[in-house]
């Protein structure tokens, strides 16, 4: 394998379990170079227990996760890898190049200084001293100390969290012009909105494994569908193998759900060629096909709602 053709993470069968609680199960993950990605799912998802297994920060219990074919301690000590944290790691009484002169001496080589806060947006304010930022101006300190290794790949767990509306912007177009020059960024968020305005991919996460995995697009094509619900004999489920234009096919005692962009397609195929009844046919919208795929209480999918199979062709 060449090293450009590397996937920056490449992650098979994560299990992470903390107690009782079994917060990853059975996550697969493959990021390639380049693409930003985000990690988009409901409060307890495992996002954040994913993310501190790609950084080496905690082991999987069953699993493995490579960063650019080395350990993720290997690609962190070799600079290739940087995060953005949601609190912590800031010294109060020094100033904003202070702290990233500080974090570059860590390194063997680093970027310049004042580029990496020139790239943050913090330079005008880069005398001012680390308490007297705002939170929204301490988020960025902690991405320019993210730069400061030129890491191939940035990790944002939930960056944008307390900023205001103009913040966030300005935020995310300082990563994305960074990300346009092929850095691989993965962020964490609870916003469709955030994900769907900066991510190339979304990869939704509930309880601990992955749901659904598309361009933004593909996801809000999905979301933008219809679900068709119907009460189908128990002796024709199989004929439902055949469905045209089904995203996901779902059973709940006696109803099946389905999801498609072209219900018509999807009712005509029921009533004619099974017996099929109480048809019901509903929208969806953004907002409800978010909940209905990462919902505590969403029922469980058919292996064919993730997207994986679209991607791959
Ligand atoms: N150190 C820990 N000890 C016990 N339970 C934990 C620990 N860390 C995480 N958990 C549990 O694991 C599950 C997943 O948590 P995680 O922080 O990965 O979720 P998340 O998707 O990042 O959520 P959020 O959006 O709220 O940040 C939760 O139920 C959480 O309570
Ligand atoms: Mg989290």
């Amino acid at each position: 394998m060449t090293v450009a053709s590397m996937p920056a993470v490449h992650a098979t069968g994560l299990h992470k379990r903390f107690g009782k609680v079994h917060a990853v199960r059975g996550l697969d993950l493959t990021v390639q170079q380049g693409e930003v990605v985000a990690f988009l799912g409901p409060n307890g998802a495992g996002k954040t227990t994913t993310i501190d297994m790609i950084l080496g920060l905690s082991a999987p219990d069953q699993g493995t996760v490579s960063v650019y074919g080395h350990t993720p301690r290997g690609a962190i000590s070799r600079g290739q890898v940087a995060a953005v944290m949601q609190t912590g790691g800031l010294l109060r009484d020094i100033t904003v190049r202070e702290t990233v002169q500080l974090n570059a001496a860590m390194f063997d080589s680093s970027r310049p200084v004042d580029e990496v806060l020139d790239r943050a947006g913090i330079l005008e304010i880069a005398d001012r001293r680390v308490e007297k930022c705002s939170g929204g101006q301490q988020q960025r300190l902690r991405f320019a100390m993210a730069l400061v290794s030129d890491p191939g790949l940035l990790i944002l767990d939930e960056p944008t969290t307390g900023m205001d509306v103009a913040g966030r912007r300005d935020f995310w177009a300082a990563i994305r012009a960074d990300a346009v020059r092929g850095r691989t960024v993965i962020f964490a968020t609870h916003y469709l909105e955030e994900a769907d305005a900066y991510a190339d991919r979304i990869i939704l996460v509930r309880q601990g494994t992955v749901v659904a995995d598309g361009t933004a697009a593909q996801i809000k094509n999905l979301a933008s569908g219809r679900t068709v619900k119907a009460s189908v004999p128990v002796e024709d489920r199989e004929l439902l193998a055949g469905l045209p234009s089904a995203d996901s096919v779902a059973f709940e005692g006696a109803r099946v759900t389905v999801r498609t962009r072209d219900s018509d397609a999807v009712v005509r195929y029921l009533l004619n060629r099974t017996d099929a009844h109480d048809v019901e046919v509903a929208s969806n919208n953004l907002e409800e096909a978010f909940l209905a795929l990462t919902g505590e209480d969403a029922a469980p999918q058919t292996s064919d709602t993730a997207l994986e199979g679209e991607r791959a062709s």
